[in-house]
């Protein structure tokens, strides 16, 4: 579950052990998705095998139909021309049907795998927490769901079939070629050795190049996703010159690895074609001088020749696949990876209800540490007694959002407990973690849809009348009633755009809503105006009331409304006392009061 082991997983200098336990785990992921379509995979096996035996009866059918049929048809024997015209009519019309078979079954059997990948990747990275968030990149995310189930879906679709189909009808077809001339068998056997040769020369370059065109289109597709995401910061300085000069480095890398790609074709199905044709010149021409000598019939030669050039077929279209069997077997291996993320906030094993929380927050001998090395926030103890408005100051970087994360279960601390209303948060069930405690952040996350969509977030049902209310209450309602369409405004669609202020006073709206036990503010009023501010202070004073609350704020004029305050500094409370005892004290907060008071006047 090592958020490390997720960080490495584009790395490509894995160790042995390594490469095995993650073939391991792909090939266990692979087993889980097949094992409920196994009655389909064993019918589709059987049509795969029945109809490439009936393909191959063809050539046999012609010989016969030449060597017996014809001589007997002189003596006005009809039967064996007419046997062999049947037979290959039938043994064609039942191989069509099975292919058909076949295709429809592989389809079905690639969507159900699919559907199956896609949920699973969707629900889990969403149970995910939010440690794995912030190490795996959304582009990183995006290629996952997209380009990695994509070259699955390409392999499934056609490219599984195409490579099984096409072995059979090899091995079908040299058995055959044995069994009708075993001469011409041992022609075939010999241009095996330079085919061999050949194919591993192939599967050599094309390994690492066709690697190296995964890795560039993978670094495309993060580098498109990163600019886009950061739009904002990339027109504000001008970066553009520079992301087209590194976006168009990577296109050239992804042009010269997918030039030498299809020069690596350019050799190979020539020199296959060269193979193949050269087999079947040598058999011709052997099986030429037996049918002179009377050792081989016509019917068998022409037999033996179309085997021969049969054997050579499937094998570009194998070519082709063995690049789509690799992307996908290694999409399987990225994809595996984040299937094996455990959450590292874990849902408890029995969860311990709590229907109505008080709000009684404790930190008992917590210790909290992103990573090993960096101790974030040193052994504390911090007891917020139910309905307690606690402001939390301090300079950035302080820990103050760690706090605030711990007490919302984002994260666990690494050591000791944190406690609601007595009940460690590991053991709460999450349903009852998640309505008693409530954070609303500076950057206020509106999904696509409503108004009043997004402020049902806070109570899913909730009726129109509660949602104005709630607006109300936070002081939203006025700027609300001024959008184009009020409250079923769209909040994505151009007109229904709404400010940063505006949107924290949604989110605001959404958090009264949901009416938590527990509310956590971590900036939430910094983007507000001094007047939205006020009155967001007003219907805060109404908010707070009845629940504990910490409200951790950058402006003093918000800490007015606290019972307490705390300052921290490098991960320790520092001081920790009413508003009035630390302003007339000398410490921390009193310099800092001082100095904003200055700053108003
Ligand atoms: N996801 C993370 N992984 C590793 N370190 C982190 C992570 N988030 C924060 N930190 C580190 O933890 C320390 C405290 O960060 P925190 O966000 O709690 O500060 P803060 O007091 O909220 O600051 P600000 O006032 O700027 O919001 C910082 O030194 C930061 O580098
Ligand atoms: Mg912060």
């Amino acid at each position: 579950m090592s958020v490390t082991g997720v960080q490495g997983e584009e790395r490509q200098d894995y160790s042995k052990a390594e490469s095995a336990q993650i073939r391991a785990r792909s090939r266990h992921l692979l087993g889980s998705l097949l094992s409920p379509l196994k009655a389909k995979l064993w019918l589709t096996a059987v049509a795969i095998v029945v109809s490439s035996a009936a393909q191959v009866a063809g050539p046999a059918l012609i010989a016969y139909g030449i060597d017996q049929g014809i001589p007997a048809l002189v003596e006005q024997n009809w039967f064996p021309v007419a046997f062999a015209g049947a037979a290959y009519l039938i043994t064609g019309l039942v191989g069509a049907f099975l292919i058909a078979v076949y295709i429809r079954m592989s389809a079905r059997i690639s969507q159900a795998v699919l559907i199956d990948l896609r949920t699973r990747m969707f629900l889990h990275t969403q149970k995910l927490s939010l440690e794995f968030h912030e190490s795996y990149t959304s582009g990183r995310i995006i290629s996952r769901q997209t380009s990695d189930l994509d070259a699955i879906r390409e392999l499934m679709d056609e490219g599984l079939t195409l490579l099984v189909r096409g072995l059979m009808y090899m091995v079908f077809t040299a058995i055959m070629l044995v069994i009708v001339d075993a001469p011409s068998g041992f022609v075939l056997l010999a241009s095996l050795v330079p085919l061999g040769i050949l194919t591993r020369w192939f599967q050599v370059r094309s390994q690492s190049l066709f690697r190296r065109s995964r890795v560039a289109s993978a670094k495309l597709i993060v580098q498109f996703v990163e600019t886009m995401t950061g739009i904002r910061a990339v027109q504000a300085f001008r970066k553009q010159k520079r992301n087209e000069a590194e976006f168009g480095g990577l296109v050239e890398d992804y042009r010269d690895v997918n030039a030498k790609v299809l020069g690596l074709f350019a050799v190979y199905n020539p020199g296959m074609a060269l193979i193949g044709n050269t087999a079947v010149a040598v058999t011709l021409v052997l099986g030429g001088f037996r049918v002179i000598d009377g050792d081989l019939g016509v019917g068998v030669l022409l037999a033996a020749v179309l085997y021969t050039k049969r054997f050579f077929d499937p094998m570009e279209d194998m070519a082709m696949f063995y690049n789509g069997y690799q992307s996908a077997s290694s999409a399987l291996e990225k994809i595996s990876g984040v299937l094996e993320e455990e959450p590292s906030v874990p849902d408890p094993v029995t969860p311990v209800d709590l229907w109505n929380a008080e709000g009684d927050v404790e930190f008992d001998g917590v210790e909290f540490a992103y990573t090993k090395d960096r101790v974030i926030l040193p052994r504390f103890d911090l007891a917020i007694p139910a309905g307690q408005t606690i402001a939390l100051v301090g300079s950035t970087g302080a820990g103050k959002s760690t706090l605030a994360k711990l007490i919302a279960r984002f994260y666990d601390p690494s050591d000791g407990v944190v406690t609601l209303d007595g009940i460690a948060l590991a053991d709460l069930h999450p349903k009852d973690l998640r309505r008693a405690i409530v954070m609303v952040t500076q950057e206020a996350y509106l999904f696509s849809g409503s108004v009043a969509d997004n402020i049902a977030l806070g109570k899913p049902g909730a009726s129109s009348d509660e949602i104005v209310r709630a607006a109300m209450a936070v002081g939203a309602h006025e700027f609300i009633e001024g959008l184009p369409n009020g409250y079923d405004t769209d909040v994505n669609k151009r007109g229904g755009r709404v400010s940063a202020g505006q949107r924290q006073l949604i989110s605001f709206a959404r958090a009264f809503l949901a009416n938590p036990a527990v509310l956590i503010l971590d900036e939430a009023t910094s983007s507000l105006d001094i007047p939205s501010e006020r009155l967001v202070q007003e219907g805060l004073t109404k908010l707070l009331a009845d629940r504990t609350a910490v409200i951790i704020a950058h402006r003093l004029s918000t800490v007015a409304i606290a019972d307490r305050v705390l300052v921290m500094e490098h991960g320790r409370i520092i001081e920790d006392g009413t508003p009035a005892e630390l302003i007339g004290g000398t410490g921390h907060f009193a310099a800092m009061h001082a100095a904003w008071k200055d700053s108003l006047v």
